[in-house]
């Protein structure tokens, strides 16, 4: 066990009262509080260049920050001080909306995962605008990942994304379309092969537009999604969302499987590997493949480079293992290229 998981976690773990969302949010309000001093303690001991440079964006090290951690970009400075080579915020939506009713974030702590419905909370795209123009520049490159307003009808969605993309596409060095959440009624079906088409057909622009898909797709399915990438120059795809699957799940958190969301962390590993190895043997690496889901050790971020990645993002490897594992994934990738 790490000095993080023995005596940093169980701290944080019990921050804002014990339950997983408001320990998320104390934590979040902790790092956004973090004077400069901290930050550069934190950067000289965490930081890992490794340069990458991608769809002609330059990367410090491939390591990033996964969609969902940092909605609204309140603790953007510290996610490069933590050894992020790059931030997706998000997702966020046209209109502000509470999300889901809580509880609806769940650690499944034996099994390494968390299961979440939190259904885009979020401040709204005008408010992350706002945010990131007061902000300036940050040390990395920054991902904004838009997603369908839940009052929007599907009907509707290209202007949804389009109003999202409009007011944020100049702070983006990416822009994330997310069509693979699974607490979003009918989200999923936008990656549909005309759904997807009339997305990219609207936001494929100057600013690099990469398309995130659920882990869940069959092979067919997601085959389509490629051919529509390539045919409207996306610039990448991120592989994997959550999944509604329940495999994986130690005994001590069966009784967590019937909770309604997506799954990630250590039961998504493979999946996620398989998918982004199927992206790019069917694209024959043309499409730039961001890998994601279970990404626990330096071994598997390793593997999921091997497997076709170019850059690599954490979410439930962050929380059960801290910055460690952020320092850990860019060194092996370092290791890995001499
Ligand atoms: C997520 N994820 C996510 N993805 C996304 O594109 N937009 C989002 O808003 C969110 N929100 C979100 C919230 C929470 C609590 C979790 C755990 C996850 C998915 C995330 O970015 C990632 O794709 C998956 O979690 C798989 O990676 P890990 O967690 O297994 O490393």
């Amino acid at each position: 066990m790490t000095l993080f998981e023995s005596t940093v976690r169980p701290v944080l773990f019990r921050l804002g009262g014990g339950d997983a969302e408001s320990a998320h949010e104390a934590t979040l309000n902790r790092l956004a509080g973090l004077g400069g001093l901290s930050k550069a303690l934190l950067r000289a001991r965490y930081s890992t260049t490794t340069p990458v440079e991608l769809f002609g964006v330059k990367f410090p090290n491939p390591i990033g920050l996964a969609a969902g951690m940092d909605k609204n970009g309140v603790a953007l400075p510290a996610w490069p001080a933590l050894g992020f080579g790059f931030v997706e915020v998000g997702t966020v939506t046209a209109h502000a909306q509470p999300g889901n009713d809580k509880p609806r974030l769940f650690r499944l702590r034996d099994s390494e995962a968390i299961i979440n419905r939190m259904g885009f909370n979020n401040a709204g795209a005008s408010s992350l605008a706002a945010r990131l123009k007061d902000l300036g520049p940050l040390d990395v490159p920054l991902g904004i990942s838009l997603g369908k307003s839940k009052i929007t009808p599907l009907k509707d969605a290209v202007e949804d994304y389009l109003t999202s993309y409009q007011l944020l596409h100049p702070y983006a060095d990416y822009i994330a379309v997310n069509v693979s959440s699974p607490n979003t009624p009918g989200l999923r079906t936008l990656q549909d092969k005309d759904a997807i088409a009339g997305l990219l057909g609207a936001l494929v622009g100057k600013t690099p537009v990469l398309v995130k898909i659920a882990p869940d797709l069959a092979e067919t399915a997601i085959a389509e999604v490629l051919e529509v990438c390539l045919h409207y120059g996306a610039a990448g795809v991120i592989a994997t969302n959550t999944t509604l699957a329940r495999d994986g799940l130690a005994a001590a958190d069966q009784s967590r499987a019937a909770e309604a969301g997506g799954l990630s962390g250590r039961p998504l590993t493979e999946k996620a590997r398989k998918i982004v190895h199927f992206v790019h043997t069917e694209t024959g690496g043309r499409l730039p493949i961001i890998g994601v889901g279970g990404v626990m050790t330096a071994d598997d971020a390793a593997r999921l480079f091997d497997a076709g990645a170019s850059l690599v993002q954490l979410y439930s490897g962050f929380i059960y293992k801290g910055p460690a594992l952020v320092r850990a994934a860019a060194r092996s990738f370092a290791a890995a290229r001499p």
